[in-house]
């Protein structure tokens, strides 16, 4: 099987280049990567690429993620979050390939308190959340070879993230408050990468394959608020000898007006991944344990 992945670099893409290895040969793509284009905001470009590559299946990892940012910059973010699948999806159909492409909880207006299943009405905040959704559908539309994971709240141990921000801040103040009216489920890059690898080898070269082509919901397993990741986040660092000025049971609930943001925010992030489960005959473990080994990670 070859393998082309986009956003090789991105917290999802980085965890692809390892968990895809084991499926065949992969073509790992960044925005510059010499000779071969990978710039979302030149989508035409990435025609080429793809021609050039011929693969069986490209993933694309790449996206434009910068929620509030996005408000001020609505075309760049189209172009990378619709535009470029597009292309990329109209290259697949091309060649017979596969396209695998992810989504966001964010094409959802947050409304309710139980999880939204796949064909629950959309309705995006923000304009991350629309042009996302616009990138949904083109892929729908032009390449029935499809899988579209709809994520949430995604984490790795490289780089910057959540749990690192809550251990400076509970190592440097004597004050946290952590928002606690936004319900989703902490999801490690690590596992959406090997969910994604499993699927990828259930679905590519065979024959039944195609039934299971569509969207899904791909997420960890429960739910938590910001509050209730920070807080066990602080946890496992206390438990493992880190001193706190700020311990798990001291951060201050607050609700998400305290934090004014540009890009307005969904209230329920939580995504019903029984179809998922279903269809691959897999389980997504509690949002617990990736949290705690990503701390254990960061420590
Ligand atoms: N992060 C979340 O909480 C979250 C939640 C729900 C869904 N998702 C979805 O999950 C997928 C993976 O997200 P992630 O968390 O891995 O995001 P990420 O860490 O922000 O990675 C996104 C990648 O896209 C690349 N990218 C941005 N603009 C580009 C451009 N013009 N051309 C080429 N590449 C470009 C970035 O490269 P540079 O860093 O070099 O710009 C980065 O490597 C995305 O589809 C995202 O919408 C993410």
């Amino acid at each position: 099987m070859k393998i082309l992945l986009f956003g090789k670099n991105g917290q999802v893409g980085w965890e692809l280049q390892r968990s895809l290895a084991v499926l065949g040969s992969v073509v790992a793509v960044g925005k510059d990567t010499p000779g071969l284009a990978g710039d979302f905001s030149r989508p035409a470009d990435l025609m080429e690429t793809v021609l050039s590559v011929q693969p069986d299946v490209i993933v694309n990892a790449a996206a434009y993620t910068a929620v509030d940012k996005a408000e001020r910059e609505p075309d760049l973010a189209r172009t990378v979050n619709a535009t470029a699948p597009a292309v990329l999806a109209d290259a697949a159909q091309r060649l017979g390939a596969w396209l695998v492409h992810y989504s966001t909880d964010y094409v959802f207006d947050g409304s309710g308190q139980v999880p939204f299943a796949e064909l629950d009405a959309t309705g995006p905040l923000n304009v991350y959340g629309r042009t996302k959704l616009e990138g949904e559908r083109q892929v729908q539309q032009i390449n029935p070879r499809h899988l579209i994971f709809r994520t949430s709240w995604v984490y790795a141990a490289r780089g910057g993230n959540f749990a690192k921000t809550m251990l400076r801040l509970a190592q440097e103040r004597t004050e946290l408050k952590v928002v606690d009216d936004q319900m989703g489920a902490p999801t490690g890059a690590d596992l959406l990468a090997d969910a994604t690898a499993q699927a990828i080898r259930q679905v590519v070269a065979q024959p039944e394959g195609s039934a299971r082509a569509g969207l899904y919901h791909l997420a960890a397993g429960g739910e938590a608020s910001w509050f209730d990741y920070a807080r066990l986040v602080l946890q496992q660092a206390q438990g493992r000898g880190c001193q706190l000025l700020v311990p798990p049971d001291d951060i201050q609930r607050v609700p998400s007006s305290a934090f004014p943001t540009e890009a307005q925010r969904p209230n329920n992030s939580r995504l019903d991944t029984r179809k998922f489960r279903q269809a691959f005959g897999l389980e997504m473990p509690e949002w617990q344990s990736g949290v705690r080994r990503m701390v254990e990670e960061i420590l």
